[in-house]
């Protein structure tokens, strides 16, 4: 299996180099907003853009955004497994590496790794991460901390602000995400920390203006906001679209403009700045895909569109900048189709008001009724479903007294099996992902490129070098104290 997946990165590679040819070197003001739609793959933008066609959001004949971007796919892989996690997935792109599963922004033998997101601040970059899930999550992770397994959040926490890096301060301009809890000190409520550090007021102490509120989020403006910014709008990840409260949490698209707004004052009134780098996740999309949720995910994948439509309008009145949006993985092996039987439904998806993880906690949490009975008078509002057969109802029942996991899989599959939608795991799988991009240099990118290969494109396009941050960071604890690896496997989460 490892031999396998070698020699296939290397003939991989090869062929890669032919489509992305090297760029020229760079000069005057360049930006790059990179996107990852995380979980990600072909399928699940072929569900979302006949979901959207079929309630009237997508002209059945145009397509999607996303088609319009289109230029190649990417191939996935980790050092350790052809079917990578977003750990290994993030740092190919971040320090274009091959690493093993779980490992933030370092290389297979657990050393730290310069980053594109480093390699761009210490060139005078302005640098942004925007996130859906946890800032400490892997994707945003591996753009600017180094840590032997992902699930060190409280230490990641820490290298996003500046702390316990070698060789550098605070790297990251901008945040934008959910995470909060990572910051708190463990006696605080809200905090999920297994020490009492308080990272939030050393941000604070280290200079960064922090954020923790929708009021918050609407009194930044490019004219006023100081940068580092930290800003937080949840404890844990943010709210999949379909649940969102839009009083509470701002959308992708809406951190995406405010962010760019932001970001781009600030490089363009530093004299010596080249331009900004920011790294944009629609985290979320892969969470849904773990639950097998398919009517969560085409609100999720539609949010992201509409953030990537407002870094494609952008880029068309900046053309200094790349955008470049594209995937670490596929989950879910979704398949449009089931049974042998040519059709499936999308209309089925539109009545589905809430997510299987909101139903699911308020299913688990009520321990004293008749579970049945509430799950019955729950599926007419939360799923569209008024003819719930026994066995749908038993399926869900076993999966609210089972695990969280196994909740969310049972609504989910209720409603997937209905629509004909397949899922071939509650994991992550190893088919190729999605290349899109529009503006400066979009037109090198085309054809099939490892993720490596495309990481060392961006890296180029922006004319920085991770080996002297390399050299720099080699001091970097990466591992935290007391750190104990949940009994959480993998494939369950991430
Ligand atoms: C920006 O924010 C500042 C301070 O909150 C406010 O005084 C100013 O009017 C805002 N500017 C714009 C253009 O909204
Ligand atoms: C439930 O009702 C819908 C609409 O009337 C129908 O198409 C579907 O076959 C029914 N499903 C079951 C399992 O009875
Ligand atoms: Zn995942």
């Amino acid at each position: 299996m490892k031999h396998t997946a070698a020699t296939l990165t290397l003939l991989v590679a090869a062929i890669a180099a032919v489509g992305a040819a090297p760029a020229a070197k760079p000069s005057g003001k360049r930006n790059l907003i990179f996107m990852i739609s995380d979980g990600f793959g072909l399928t699940s933008e072929a569900m979302a853009r006949t979901f959207a066609q079929q309630t009237g959001e997508v002209d059945e004949r145009m397509g999607s955004l996303m088609d319009s971007l289109l230029k190649g796919t990417v191939q996935t892989t980790s050092s350790d497994s052809l079917v990578t996690d977003s750990a290994a997935g993030a740092t190919a792109y971040s320090c274009a590496l091959k690493t093993y599963n779980g490992a933030i922004g370092v290389d297979p033998a657990g050393r730290p790794c310069g980053t594109i997101l480093e390699a761009a601040k210490a060139r005078r970059y302005t640098t942004a991460l925007v996130t859906t899930s946890r800032i400490t999550h892997a994707t945003p992770a591996s753009f600017a901390a180094h840590v032997s397994h992902r699930d060190m959040e409280d230490l990641i926490a820490q290298q996003l602000i500046g702390q316990n890096v070698a060789g550098s301060g605070a790297v990251v301009d901008l945040m934008y995400g959910g995470g909060l809890c990572h910051f708190l000190p463990s006696g605080d409520k809200r905090s999920c920390r297994s020490d009492a550090k308080n990272v939030w007021q050393r941000a604070q102490q280290s200079g960064f203006r922090t954020v923790d509120s929708r009021a918050g989020f609407d009194s930044l403006n490019a004219t006023s906001s100081q940068l580092p910014l930290l800003a937080l709008f949840a404890e844990d990840h943010m709210a999949y679209e379909i649940d969102r409260e839009p009083a509470q949490q701002p959308s992708l698209a809406e951190m995406t403009t405010s962010a760019l707004d932001i970001v781009a004052r600030a490089s363009r009134a530093a004299a010596d700045a080249p331009g900004f780098f920011i790294m944009i996740e629609g985290a979320r999309i892969d969470m849904a895909g773990h639950d097998n949720d398919p009517a969560t995910q085409v609100r999720d994948v539609a949010a992201y569109w509409d953030a990537v439509a407002v870094a494609k309008e952008y880029v068309a009145k900046h053309p200094d900048t790349l955008l470049v949006s594209t995937s670490d993985h596929e989950t879910g092996g979704l398949a449009l189709g089931i049974d042998g039987e040519y059709v499936w439904y999308p209309e089925l998806l539109t009545p589905v008001s809430r997510s299987a993880e909101s139903l699911c906690r308020e299913l688990r949490s009520d321990k004293d009724g008749d579970v049945t009975e509430a799950i019955k008078a729950a599926l007419p509002d939360a799923l569209g479903i008024h003819n719930a057969t026994s066995d749908e109802v038993a399926r869900i029942a076993a999966g609210v007294a089972g695990s969280s996991v196994q909740c969310k899989m049972a609504v989910g599959g209720v409603v997937s099996r209905r629509a004909h939608i397949g899922w071939s795991t509650g994991g992550h799988t190893g088919t190729t992902v999605g290349l899109f991009a529009a503006g400066r240099g979009a037109s090198r990118l085309h054809g099939n490129l490892d993720n490596t290969r495309l990481g060392r494109f961006l890296a180029d396009y922006l004319g920085v070098d991770m080996r002297p941050i390399t050299a720099a960071i080699q001091g970097t604890v990466t591992q935290q104290p007391g750190f104990k690896r949940q009994a959480r496997s993998f494939h369950v989460h991430n």
